[in-house]
C-alpha cells in the first residue's frame, strides 16, 4: 500500500570538490541588509562572487525559495542550489528552520538523485534536523496518476557537510530522525489513501502490515467481538456502513519501562456526517478522519523501533461514518463502553463517540498518562487556524506536549476545559448528549471526552491530554517547508518527542 521510502544519510566533512553529487546546496538567510549567505566552505573567490550576484538572482533568503545556478568548480555538484532560511533569529539557525529547508529542498529537487547539504550546523541536533527534513520534504505519495512521464523520482541519497561528521552521538541522531520521519510518512499516506481503498478492514491489515519485523503486538477486534463487548460508541458510528468497524491495539512493551502510556486516536475512515449529513464542500477533506489513529499507530511504531523505555498501548478507534437505513439517527441513544449512555442529537459528532470507547478501554489498563488524537472538530479550525492543534486536559499533560510540540517543530497551543460547558451536554434521556454548546465547541468536545477519563490504581483521575489536530492534519493549501499537499503526519514527532521526555524526566 505504502511506497518503500528508501533515503539514505551520511556525513562528511571533507573537500566539497571531492564530493560528486547532483546538487549543492547552501543556505541564504534574510535580513535587513538584503540576503546573506552562511557558513559553508566554498572559496572566499567563490562566495564574493556569489554575493556580488545575489540581488539579480532574485534571491532573497525567503524560506520555501530556492534557487538554481550551474555547479561551481570548486565543488563536485552539478549544480549549485541556493536555499532561503527566512530571518534567522538568534545566534544559530534553529532546528526547526533547518528541517524546513532541507524539507524544501527535497520537495522542490524532486527528479534530482543525490543531494549535498552544505549549511552551518555547530550541534548533532542541527545535522538531525537536517535529516529529518531532507526526509519529510522527499515524501511523495504513490497516486493515480496516469500520466507518469510527469512523475519525477524522489531525492534519494542526501549528504551532509558538518564538522560534526565524527561526533559519537551522529550515528543515534541519524537513525532517529529516519524513524521518526519514516513515521510521520506512513502516517501521511494512510491519510492519503481513498476511503474506498482504506475502510476499518483495510486500516487493521495496514497496521499489521506496518508492525511487522517490530516488537509489537496487534490485536484487531471485528464487529462481533465489540458488538458481544459492548463498544456501543464504535458500533453506533459504524452501524450505517457497510463496511463494518474495528478497533485496533497495538502494545510495545519495554522490560526497561518507565512508564505505561495510553494513546488514543481517532479513526473515521471517512465522515459523511451520518444522516446529519454534511453539506457537500466540507466532506471533501473527511477522508482525513483517521488521521489521528494513523498518528497514533505509527508513533507506537516509532517508540518501538527506536526501543525507548517505556510501554506504549494505541488503541485505534476505527469505524467508517455513512448514512443508511441502518445508521443511528439524531435521538438515538448508545451506551459506551463502560456502561454510560449517550444520547446522539447529531451523527457528525461521531469522533467523540468512537473515542469514549477508546478512552474508557484505555483507562481500565491503568495507565500512567493517557494521550488522544483526534481530527474532532471544526471549531479547532476556527480558533486555531489550519496549522496549529488545540490541546486540553491534565494541565501538566498538556504543558509536555506543548514543550515537545516545540522541540519538534510542530505548533500546538493550549485551551482550557471550562467547566461550565459540562451543564450544556444534559440529555433529558440519557447521561449525556453528543453535542452541546456551540461556542468554543472544541472545548466543548473535550469536556465530553474527559467524562470518559478513569481512575487510576491511586483512586486518582488518570492524568490525561486531549490534542485535535482538524486542522493541521491534512493541508488543504499548497505544500511548504517539509509539509507536503493533503495528508500532514500531524502530532508523530509531537508524542515521539514527549515520550522521550518521559524517559529523560525519570532517568
Ligand atoms: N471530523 C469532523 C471535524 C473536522 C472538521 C475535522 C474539519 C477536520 C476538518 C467532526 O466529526 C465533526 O463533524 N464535528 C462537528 C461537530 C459538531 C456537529 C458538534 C463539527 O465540528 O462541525
Ligand atoms: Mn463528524
Ligand atoms: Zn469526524
Amino acid at each position: 500500500m505504502s511506497a518503500k521510502e528508501t533515503i539514505s544519510f551520511r556525513v562528511i566533512n571533507t573537500d566539497l570538490a571531492k564530493a560528486t553529487s547532483d546538487a549543492l546546496v547552501i543556505a541564504v538567510a534574510k535580513s535587513a541588509d538584503g540576503p546573506v549567505i552562511l557558513d559553508t566552505p566554498l572559496s572566499p573567490a567563490t562566495l564574493t562572487s556569489l554575493k556580488a550576484s545575489l540581488s539579480a538572482l532574485g534571491v532573497t533568503g525567503a524560506a520555501d525559495q530556492i534557487v538554481r545556478l550551474p555547479g561551481l568548480p570548486d565543488t563536485g555538484a552539478k549544480i549549485l542550489v541556493l536555499a532561503g532560511v527566512g530571518t534567522v533569529k538568534g545566534a544559530t539557525v534553529s532546528e526547526e528552520a533547518l528541517r524546513r529547508l532541507a524539507g524544501a529542498t527535497t520537495r522542490q529537487l524532486a527528479g534530482t538523485n543525490h543531494v549535498v547539504f552544505a549549511v552551518p550546523t555547530t550541534a548533532v541536533t542541527h545535522v538531525a534536523a537536517l535529516a529529518e527534513g531532507a526526509a519529510l520534504g522527499a515524501y511523495q505519495y504513490a497516486s493515480m496518476h496516469t500520466n507518469t512521464a510527469a512523475k519525477q523520482a524522489p531525492v534519494s541519497k542526501v549528504t551532509i557537510y558538518s564538522t560534526l561528521a565524527k561526533d559519537p552521538e551522529l550515528a543515534a541522531a541519524l537513525e532517529r530522525a529516519s524513524v521518526v520521519a519514516k513515521a510521520v510518512n506512513a502516517t501521511r499516506t494512510l491519510v492519503n489513501e481513498p476511503p474506498s481503498k482504506l475502510f476499518p478492514a483495510t486500516f487493521a491489515d495496514a497496521a499489521r502490515e506496518l508492525s511487522k519485523g517490530l516488537p509489537v503486538k496487534v490485536t484487531v477486534f471485528d464487529e462481533k467481538k465489540l458488538l458481544k463487548d459492548g463498544w456501543g460508541g464504535i458500533m453506533g458510528v459504524g452501524q450505517g456502513s457497510s463496511r463494518p468497524p474495528r478497533m485496533v491495539k497495538v502494545e510495545y512493551k519495554s522490560e526497561r519501562a518507565v512508564a505505561s502510556l495510553a494513546l488514543v486516536g481517532k479513526g473515521i475512515t471517512f465522515d459523511s456526517g451520518g444522516i446529519s449529513i454534511k453539506p457537500g464542500a466540507g466532506m471533501v477533506t473527511m477522508k482525513c478522519d483517521m488521521a489521528g489513529a494513523a498518528a497514533v499507530l505509527n508513533t507506537v511504531l516509532a517508540v518501538a523501533a527506536l526501543g525507548l523505555p517505556v510501554n506504549v498501548t494505541g488503541w485505534l478507534c476505527i469505524a467508517e461514518n455513512m448514512p443508511s437505513g441502518t445508521a443511528i439517527r439524531p435521538s438515538d441513544v448508545l451506551t459506551i463502553l463502560g456502561g454510560k449512555t449517550v444520547e446522539v442529537l447529531n451523527t457528525d459528532a461521531e469522533g467523540r463517540l468512537v473515542m469514549a470507547d477508546g478512552l474508557v478501554a484505555a483507562s481500565a489498563e491503568f495507565p500512567d498518562v493517557i494521550i488522544d488524537v483526534a481530527t474532532l472538530t471544526g471549531a479547532q479550525v476556527v480558533a486555531l487556524g489550519h496549522r496549529t492543534a488545540g490541546v486540553m486536559g491534565d494541565e501538566g499533560v498538556s504543558a509536555a506536549l506543548k514543550a515537545a510540540a516545540d522541540r519538534a517543530g510542530e505548533l500546538v497551543w493550549p485551551m482550557p476545559l471550562p467547566e461550565e460547558l459540562r451543564p450544556s451536554l444534559d440529555s433529558p434521556v440519557a447521561d449525556m448528549a453528543n453535542i452541546g454548546e456551540r461556542m468554543g465547541g472544541m472545548m466543548t468536545a473535550a469536556v465530553f471526552l474527559q467524562e470518559f477519563i478513569g481512575k487510576g490504581k491511586d483512586g486518582e483521575t488518570i492524568p490525561w491530554a486531549h490534542l485535535d489536530i482538524a486542522g493541521p492534519a491534512f493541508n488543504e493549501g499548497a505544500p511548504y517547508g517539509y509539509t507536503p499537499k493533503q495528508g500532514t503526519g500531524m502530532a508523530v514527532r509531537t508524542l515521539v518527542s514527549y515520550v522521550e521526555d518521559v524517559v529523560a524526566r525519570s532517568a
